[in-house]
């Protein structure tokens, strides 16, 4: 990652690779800057050679006559609709533009973007986070990375008076971006490298870090715990599965805590409901849950949160084979609830209803779990938005402003009673599939009943990953979403 450092100084004097400026549609040219460039900016911008629409980006050469050997101009759109999430995504073009010209360092400023409703702190943050989230590379497996760019080593905040503000905007950026980064390696790595014994042992890495308890059952202590339904996913694999535990109690003594659930499926095949072959290779991703969740609380360790917060990740593969769960099979679960498995493909639930169970140990005061759960989720809301649902109101509007603010949305979807008639099973207590229309909702419906306190769901199926990246700061693969949103939420709660 690279590093973000910040000093007060007039921009016009700063010596860099580039100087990222933004603009909005209308603005005029920043003074300084265009008196020594001899109008220049002005001039292209009169001439509407130049409009500082969204995330437009144009690079001016200074030939000597600025410290800086580049001027970036970069669009911000309409003022009226500025927020965070749009200087997120052009602080995230503008650092593109500056790797692929080859630069190694830049600079930027957001002097006169502040205002009442917009604080140089979390302008900084978002700034800070679009940078450090769009230079993400995952090149483990390769010699060198495939396009040609080199490295920007640092990128550096200009400032006036509001040094302390944007320093610690910076930071917290720099922080919670170190567990976006985390949670996409997690994500990236592929299937017989991150199983679950990988993934424990770096959420262990992290955590003792960090500063988390973080404590890993393996196949015998969840044997011991009774959860029946996890098992039953688990059989079917070679790689043995791990429940893994983290406490990060930093809160008043006697606040109950906030308990996150990430789904941990290392792989996905579909089990004996075997998936086709188009595309399984994106079941690797089927861990973005569990990834969002270790990084969410490796980040609020970091930040010192003054929490107490929970994460709990089910890890384990989904195989076929001579021990796997079969159609029509019943697992006992972990609460006593007997379940008939009539599609080993939805194993997601499975697992996660015993972490649910589990969750109740702690008495919470709200549980939030993250899964890629449902294709019928990405059918019903597309890429850019989760699937939220639960039992709780006012812990569901807490999270989808907390994604509205990070730009990881999501949108609720009902969970009404009569859902519930899908998921009845004529020999056990809850199938674990409903009928053909509802997949997403019958699945958050059969979730509810392993639940006995505050709840809410998030289906990132169609968020968790993209072949392209769907916003300038996510990069292809794992996004590591939902990191932020639970990073912004435990703070704001
Ligand atoms: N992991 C998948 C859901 C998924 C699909 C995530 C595509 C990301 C992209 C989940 O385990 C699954 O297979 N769900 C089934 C449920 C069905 C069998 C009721 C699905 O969505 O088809
Ligand atoms: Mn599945
Ligand atoms: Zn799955």
């Amino acid at each position: 990652m690279i590093k973000i450092r910040v000093k007060q100084a007039s921009i016009e004097a700063v010596k860099t690779g580039a100087l990222a400026l933004f603009l909005f549609d209308g603005d005029k040219a920043p003074r300084a800057i265009d008196r020594k460039l001899g109008g220049y900016i002005s001039a292209l911008i009169k001439k509407k050679k130049y409009t500082a629409k969204k995330y437009a980006v144009r690079a001016v050469d200074t030939l000597g006559k600025l410290p800086a050997d580049t001027v970036l101009l970069v669009g911000l759109g309409k003022k009226a609709d500025f927020s965070e999430e749009v200087l997120r995504r052009a602080a995230a073009k503008a650092a593109i533009a500056v790797r692929a010209a080859g630069a190694e360092s830049f600079a930027l400023s957001i002097n006169g973007l502040t205002s009442k409703k917009h604080l140089a702190r979390d302008l900084a943050q978002a700034a800070a986070e679009g940078i450090l989230l769009s230079l993400y590379r995952f090149t483990e497996y390769k010699k060198k990375p495939d396009d040609n760019n080199g490295e920007i080593r640092s990128a550096l905040f200009v400032c006036g008076g509001d040094v302390a503000m944007v320093r610690a905007g910076a930071d917290a950026a720099e922080k919670i971006c170190h567990a976006v980064y985390l949670a996409r390696d997690l994500g990236n790595h592929p299937g017989n490298t991150a199983t679950p014994a990988f993934i424990a042992q770096r959420a262990q890495r992290e955590c003792r870090a960090a500063g988390v308890r973080c404590r890993v059952f393996d196949q015998r202590q969840i044997e011991r715990l009774k959860m029946g339904s996890f098992l039953a996913v688990a059989k079917g694999s070679e790689e043995p599965p791990r429940f893994i535990v983290m406490e990060y109690f930093k809160g008043p003594k006697k606040e109950k805590p906030v308990v996150l659930v990430g789904k941990g499926l290392t792989f996905d095949t579909g089990g004996i409901s075997i998936k086709p072959a188009g595309g399984m290779e994106d079941m690797k991703f089927d861990m973005s849950g569990g990834g969002a969740v270790i990084g969410a609380m490796v980040a609020a360790a970091r930040l010192k949160l003054k929490k107490n917060i929970v994460g709990l990740v089910p890890c384990t593969e989904n195989m076929p084979g001579g021990r796997a769960v079969k159609p029509g099979d019943i697992a006992r679960s972990m609460s006593g609830i007997t379940v008939e498995i009539l599609n080993t493909d939805a194993e997601g639930r499975l697992i996660l209803a015993d972490a649910l169970a589990y969750a109740k140990k702690y008495k919470p005061k709200a549980v939030v779990d993250l899964a890629t759960l449902t294709g019928a989720c990405m059918v019903a809301l597309g890429t850019c938005a989760s699937g939220l649902f639960g039992t709780d109101q006012k812990l569901m509007d807490s999270l989808r402003e907390a994604g509205e603010r990070t730009g990881e949305r999501c949108w609720q979807m009902p969970l009404w009673e009569d859902y519930d008639d899908q998921i009845k099973s004529a020999v056990a207590d809850v199938k674990n599939i409903g009928d053909r229309y509802g997949g997403a909702i019958t699945a958050a419906a059969f979730l509810k009943k392993f639940t006995d306190y505050p709840w809410a769901h998030l289906d990132i199926a169609g968020t968790a990953y993209s072949a392209k990246g769907l916003t300038p700061y996510q990069t292809a693969g794992s996004a590591g979403f939902g990191v932020r949103q639970l990073v912004e939420f435990l703070r704001k709660n």
